[in-house]
């Protein structure tokens, strides 16, 4: 059985006091209910905020994670944050390739490729973000899109690495619009990249691997969405800040 994760992707959103004031309500929230033992529950937070939420969720059962990150060590990238800064605050997760990354500013299936390589050897464990666009969608190539930014992101990766990854399947139509995907919009593609897995390593290996949807998800949509066999969580924007919407989405889980 897959452990569902549940991650709220906070985007650039809330001050380090908005975020903190969050983070400490939805703490106080989980603490000590059963069904935040049988998820996963990450908060992303601006980097500003990394470290005063870190000290927020420390001992709790929400984990934290980073929007992104570079995959060289350090030195001049102006704008650019290593994963050994992310690790010294108590980073678990980074997200990468999301889809704002990519069609605003210019990330690359190359530069994916290699945060995800570096974020594994550093023993983060990433979120690979893939989705099609609208025009793709209706274009009729959303397989074709989702494959060659998976194949990209997993290219020379090891087995044992990529065992340890974690997908969120994003339509872009979906992000930020309130369309969601239907269940079975989600279950089809969740579906062919666990196949895809399974082509690129082989099939107990897909078995094991979570692949969240994203996109518009909310406590209305989250439990129908998450009831389908491979759908295994959620990456959260809007609905992840207000602990209400991000709480249901959990129980959803
Ligand atoms: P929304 O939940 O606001 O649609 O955003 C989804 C997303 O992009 C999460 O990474």
């Amino acid at each position: 059985m897959r452990k569902k994760i549940i991650a709220g992707n906070w985007k650039m959103n809330k001050t380090v006091d908005e975020s903190a004031k969050l983070a400490t309500d939805l703490v106080a929230a989980v603490k000590g209910q059963p069904y935040a033992e049988s998820v996963d529950i990450v908060v992303c937070p601006t980097y500003v905020a990394l470290d005063r939420v870190a000290g927020i969720v420390k001992g709790s059962p929400v984990k934290l994670g980073a929007q992104d990150v570079h995959f060289e060590n350090q030195g001049a990238f102006t704008g650019k944050v290593s994963t050994d800064m992310l690790k010294a605050v108590g980073v678990t997760y980074v997200i990468l390739g999301h889809s704002e990354q990519r069609t605003l500013f210019g990330e690359t299936d190359e530069n994916v490729r290699k945060k995800t390589a570096k974020v594994l050897a550093e023993g983060l464990i990433p979120i690979i973000c893939v989705g099609e666009t609208l025009a793709e969608r209706d274009g009729g190539i959303t397989e074709k899109v989702v494959g060659i930014q998976l194949r990209a992101a997993y290219q020379g990766l090891s087995k044992d690495d990529a065992a340890k990854t974690v997908i969120a399947y994003e339509p872009v139509w979906a992000i930020g619009t309130g369309r969601n995907a239907t269940d079975e919009q989600a279950q089809a593609v969740h579906k062919f990249i666990r196949r895809l897995l399974g082509e690129i390593y082989d099939a107990p290996l897909a078995q094991g691997i979570r692949i969240q949807y994203g996109g518009s998800m909310k406590p209305e949509n989250a439990a129908g969405l998450m009831a389908q066999g491979d759908v295994d969580g959620g990456l959260i924007g809007g609905a992840s800040l207000k602990v209400d919407a991000f709480l249901g989405i959990i129980k959803a889980a």
